[in-house]
């Protein structure tokens, strides 16, 4: 293992810039070559490479997004694109790739891995939606991100005594939208893991309104559904007595300066990947479960679903969070 090249895959993550920054220094440390290869999969294609040195990512630890640029590419399941990845890595004499993105990011690297190339991935994507991991890198700052937003609406809400339906991402997975319906102290979390129903989110609506209480907050995943369209759902037939308002929080919930957290996780698996990468480790994910680094195959967690860890779906319910109803499976 000569010489190593990183990308950055898919939806950009807060914590991607430490990773790069974490797998370059420890490259270098280690005597070893680093390219970046520049907007993910098609810039692979393209073959646009660039050499990386200690400069090339220094302060790199604080930013947001991924200076290495990404994109989505999802002409990469083809064999023929694949093959084509292949040939550029070749010519660039790349020995070992590590890839960090989401799901759909590390099944391309997964591809790659199947053709003998040593690939190691890193769960980046603020889903959390990786099985096999506990935390993704950039869930924490999202989580963040969202909090001090939804704190924000909480206080105009209370001002006009109202009702605000935010949205927060999530395309499959409730992960963000539960724990921050938990640690904003929203009332109400609609997430695709459990069927919405929505006579119980107005007669929460109702009694909080009786009570005298000023504000109320439902946190909705866009998983389940447009923010729009539950707001439609939920005020039509004059069902709920307060004003309503809708707060879509969109893409800011990927660019947050990473947290010390993320900064953190990004630089540990960055390392970890290197020194897999080294040690002849390939096709696996480095993870983190239970507070400690693991490498995970990729076939042991890719097409597997994750599921929300059930003591923060205890939590939510023993606090009177409404989440609706289980769904059967
Ligand atoms: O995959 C992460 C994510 O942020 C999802 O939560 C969201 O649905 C999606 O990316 C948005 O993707 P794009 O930036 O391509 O609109």
């Amino acid at each position: 293992m000569k010489r190593i090249a990183v990308m950055t895959s898919g939806g950009d993550s807060p914590g991607m810039n430490p990773a790069v920054r974490s797998i370059t220094r420890a490259g270098l440390h280690k005597g070893l070559e680093i390219f970046g290869i520049r907007s993910g999969y098609q810039g692979l294609v393209d073959g646009d490479l660039i050499p990386l040195d200690s400069h090339s990512v220094s302060g790199r630890i604080r930013d947001a997004g991924t200076f290495l640029q990404t994109s989505r590419c999802p002409e990469f399941v083809k064999p023929e694109v694949q093959l084509r990845a292949l040939k550029v890595l070749e010519q660039h004499r790349i020995d070992g790739l590590v890839v960090i993105g989401g799901d759909g990011s590390l099944k391309g690297a997964r591809a790659l891995h199947s053709y003998g190339l040593p690939v190691i991935g890193l769960p980046g994507t603020i889903d959390n939606d990786l099985f096999g991991t506990d935390m993704g890198i950039g869930v924490d700052t999202a989580l963040n991100t969202i909090i001090s937003l939804v704190d924000m609406i909480r206080a105009t809400a209370a001002s006009h005594r109202r009702c605000f339906v935010v949205e927060v991402m999530g395309r499959g997975s409730g992960y963000l939208g539960l724990m921050t319906t938990i640690s904003t102290g929203s009332q109400v979390a609609v997430i695709p893991e459990f069927r919405m129903n929505i006579d119980s989110i107005v007669e929460v609506l109702d009694s909080r309104s009786n009570a005298n209480h000023n504000a109320s907050v439902i946190i909705v995943a866009e998983g389940v559904c447009q923010g729009a369209e539950f707001m439609q759902r939920l005020t039509e037939n004059g069902k709920v007595k307060q004003e309503v308002r809708l707060t879509v929080l969109g893409h800011v919930q990927r660019g947050g300066t990473p947290t010390h957290y993320d900064r953190l996780l990004a630089s540990r698996m960055g390392e970890m990947a290197v020194l897999a990468l080294i040690s002849g480790e390939k096709g696996s994910m480095v993870a983190t479960v239970n507070g400690k680094m693991q490498l995970r195959d990729f076939d042991e967690i890719l097409d597997r679903r994750k599921a929300l860890p059930g003591d923060a779906i205890r939590l939510a319910r023993n606090i009177g969070i409404e989440i609706g109803d289980v769904v059967e499976s």
